[in-house]
């Protein structure tokens, strides 16, 4: 476990797809690929914030604008960095990144059993309005969709 330092939260360029791919491999089971990566990079109506250390990216979320509504693509933060507020921190970024880009909800999906990110965002005013079942193609699991009115 680190300790919390100095950190900067700020957006993605394309060489940073390679320390994306780290946090991926970090974090999740299923990974996005370096093609995807680019293609969310090349696609205008994204946006990714990385909050990095000392020029390491520990970790990254993203939206889509799509007409008025931020649709959250992913929010990840390195296992030995998790805990310590920066998901939090990374949460609000992008909550104020969407409401300058005149985004009026932000909507995103989570696992039924993902409990920790459910707290951070029932914590940051989002409310679940609705289930997608079976919508995790690994685990045929349910996903929860939260929305917040910004
Ligand atoms: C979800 C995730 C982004 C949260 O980032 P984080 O930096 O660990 O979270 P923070 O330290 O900012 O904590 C924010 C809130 O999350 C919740 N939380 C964090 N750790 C928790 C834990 N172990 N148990 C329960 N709730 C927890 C709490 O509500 C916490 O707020 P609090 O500290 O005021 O109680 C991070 O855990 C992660 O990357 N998880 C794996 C990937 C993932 O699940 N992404 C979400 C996909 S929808």
């Amino acid at each position: 476990m680190h300790k919390r330092t100095d950190f900067v939260i700020r957006k993605m360029t394309c060489q940073d797809i390679p320390a994306l791919l780290e946090v991926e491999t970090d974090v999740f089971t299923t990974t996005w690929s370096e093609q995807a990566f680019l293609d969310e990079y090349n696609n205008p109506l994204t946006t990714y914030l990385l909050i990095c250390e000392q020029q390491q990216v520990i970790g990254y979320a993203g939206f889509w604008l799509v007409v008025d509504e931020a649709q959250i693509t992913n929010v990840a933060v390195k296992q030995n960095w998790q805990g310590l507020g920066l998901g939090r921190e990374l949460m609000q970024a992008l909550i104020k990144e969407a409401r300058k880009q005149k985004a009026q909800s932000i909507s995103l999906e989570v696992r039924a059993s993902n409990l920790v990110a459910q707290n951070l965002y029932t914590s940051l005013g989002f409310q679940e309005v609705g289930i997608r079942p079976g919508y995790y193609l690994d685990n045929q699991e349910n996903a929860l969709l939260m929305q917040l009115i910004i």
